[in-house]
């Protein structure tokens, strides 16, 4: 659904100022940061994102949004794909898979996909679904394997990365 303002379209019809309060407005909702990890046909894939969500719990289903134009949006249609939850400590691996590479990270052989080493939390998906959303797509996956370990996370907001201390986490155990 599209909610209208008066004096401006839709957003890719925005003037330039206008989409950069969007972006602004889009960039004061704080999220956490992920990179989702996959197999391609000849190549492996990572890219870092913070349109993450869960979606389901019966079943298991976690979201992520990809652009049209990165280089991951094609391959990963109907293709096992793994969230990787990043720990504040891991910077330098949100920059890695969003275009300022580093040194190659460490990887684990996930039994649905490939995952990184070490990250905050993951989950490994099959492909359940996949919409239009613009020029992005929403790639909806079902939860086959997951697990979490202590740690700070690494968060993003108003295009800034932060941290979210650990004390603040782990509230599912009073609930
Ligand atoms: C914090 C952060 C969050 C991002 N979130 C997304 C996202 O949700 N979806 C997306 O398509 N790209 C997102 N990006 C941009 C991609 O990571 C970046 O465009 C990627 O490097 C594109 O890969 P390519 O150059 O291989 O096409 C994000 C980047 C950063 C730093």
């Amino acid at each position: 659904m599209m909610i209208a303002t008066p004096g401006a379209g839709p957003p890719g019809r925005m003037p330039a100022a206008r989409a950069h309060q969007f972006r602004g407005s889009l960039g004061r909702f704080a999220t956490g940061v992920a990179i989702v990890t996959f197999d391609g046909v000849t190549k492996r894939h990572g890219i870092t994102v913070n349109s993450f969500t869960s979606v389901s719990m019966d079943p298991p289903l976690v979201l992520v949004c990809i652009a049209r134009t990165a280089k991951a949006h094609d391959e990963l249609a109907g293709r096992p794909f793994a969230v990787n939850i990043l720990g504040a400590e891991q910077r330098q691996l949100a920059l890695h898979f969003a275009g300022r590479p580093g040194p190659e990270p460490l990887w684990v052989e996930g039994e649905t996909a490939p995952r990184l080493s070490n990250v905050l939390a993951y989950f490994e998906c099959k492909p359940w679904a996949a919409y239009d959303g613009g020029d992005h797509t929403l790639y909806i996956g079902e939860v086959a394997d997951f697990n979490y370990r202590n740690g700070d996370a690494l968060a993003y907001a108003n295009s800034a990365f932060t941290t979210i201390p650990e004390s603040q986490l782990g509230m599912e155990d009073l609930l």
